[in-house]
């Protein structure tokens, strides 16, 4: 079998997650992938992460809904999906996803508002990051599970540990060692954890202060309630994630950072996470522009003004320096296609002209995608392979 096109992709699989550096667009190629699927008459959900106001007011849809929103009748016109396609997207901030799961695996909303104001929990935004991600992932296994999406786009957060709810199955608990919870944690006790706990407590006291000591405890305290619950289904999870349903997505942009980003996604989840890597999306890239005359090279009237023949000359070396950079990009796309084997893929999505609007960048990403991927001038224009 060979590499599928975007559209082979989008209609065998149920789930596509995009991985990538921050900033290179996962969340636009994102809801780019998802609006191309729906106008294929597939219904889909995108879930992004922190997604910009822009693109939210592109779709006509809210940051933050607790669950997901389908996307108005005239909205879908203008974007060109029709029945029966449809397109429903949730969009989360991370910090907000959060506070709900704390809301809704706290055993009494008291314990709940203990957690959400303690200073501790404010401040660990790692754990936010990681009970975010978990809480993506497990909405999602229950969308999956009850068939009214035939795809769902995953968006991942700006963080190499985007994929860590998949990493071992006991990650979770390992985050906080139980060891240490145990500690901190008030109740039941032999002697020894009893006096150990007083000790620990007074040394904390002393290097501390009392008060971030007892915030340490209600924090330990309240969140190991939380840990117990998400460890539950990792095992799940886990196994499917790996299933054929599940494809994943490397996106990056042409700097070097974001590609040696994707090599370490790429390493990630191919080897230790035993994950279907579906191949690369070179996004923001000038690899269509590569085979595109130079100024020179155009065929001017033998009458044209000395004018034009100077300006011309003028922008000769802008236009070269321009198409190096395309050729470059064109070299990456290929390095990226070999890279990704005999079954992956390489698409390449251009860079669009700064100001464009969300909705045109959606759609003119999503038209770029059935171009098989291949590179696509912004305005349709020419392409190359
Ligand atoms: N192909 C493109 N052409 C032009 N601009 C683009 C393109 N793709 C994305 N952008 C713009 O780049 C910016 C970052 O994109 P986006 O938010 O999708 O990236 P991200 O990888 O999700 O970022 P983060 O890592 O912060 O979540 C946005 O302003 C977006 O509109
Ligand atoms: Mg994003």
């Amino acid at each position: 079998m060979s590499a599928p096109s975007p559209a082979q992709l989008l209609d065998a699989r149920k789930v596509i997650v995009c991985c990538g550096a921050g900033g290179v667009g996962k969340t636009t190629v994102s809801a780019s992938l998802a609006l191309a699927a729906a106008r294929r008459g597939k219904r889909v959900l995108v879930v992004t992460i922190d997604p910009s106001k822009r693109l939210a007011e592109a779709l006509g849809v809210d940051r933050n809904p607790p669950e997901p929103v389908a996307l108005a009748a005239d909205r879908l016109a203008k974007l060109g999906v029709q029945a029966p396609g449809s397109l429903s997207a949730w969009m989360l901030d991370p910090q907000l996803v959060s506070d709900t799961v704390v809301r809704e695996r706290s055993r009494t909303p008291d314990e709940a508002e203990r957690l959400l104001t303690n200073p501790i929990y404010r401040n660990v935004s790692a754990m936010i990051a990681g009970m975010q991600e978990y809480t993506a992932v497990e909405a999602l296994h229950a969308f999956v599970g009850d068939d009214q999406y035939d795809l769902v786009v995953l968006d991942t957060p700006p963080s190499r540990n985007a994929l860590r709810f998949l990493d071992a199955p006991d990650r979770v608990g390992a985050f906080l060692d139980r060891r240490i919870f145990n500690l901190f944690v008030p109740g039941e006790g032999g002697v020894i954890r009893r006096v150990a706990s007083r000790l620990i407590e007074k040394v904390l006291d002393t290097t501390f202060g009392e008060d971030t000591r007892r915030d340490l405890q209600v924090f330990f305290e309240l969140f190991s309630q939380i840990l117990g619950h998400l460890n539950k289904n990792q095992h799940d999870m886990r196994a499917f994630f790996q299933s054929e349903a599940v494809s994943f997505l490397l996106v990056t942009s042409p700097a070097r950072e974001a590609v040696t980003e994707a090599f370490f996604f790429e390493k990630k989840t191919r080897e230790e996470l035993g994950l279907h890597l579906g191949g690369y999306v070179l996004n923001r890239s000038l690899a269509w522009a590569a085979d595109l005359p130079m100024p020179d090279t155009l065929r001017r009237p033998v009458d044209a003004p000395a004018a034009l023949g100077r300006a011309l000359g003028r922008l000769a070396p802008l236009a070269q320096a321009e198409a190096q950079l395309a050729r470059t990009h064109a070299d990456l796309a290929s390095e990226l296609r070999n890279r990704a084997g005999d079954h992956g893929f390489a698409w390449v999505l251009p860079r669009l002209p700064d100001g464009a609007g969300a909705l045109e960048a959606l759609i003119g990403l999503a038209d770029a995608l059935m171009t098989d991927g291949l590179a696509a001038s912004p305005a349709g224009g020419p392409t190359t392979a």
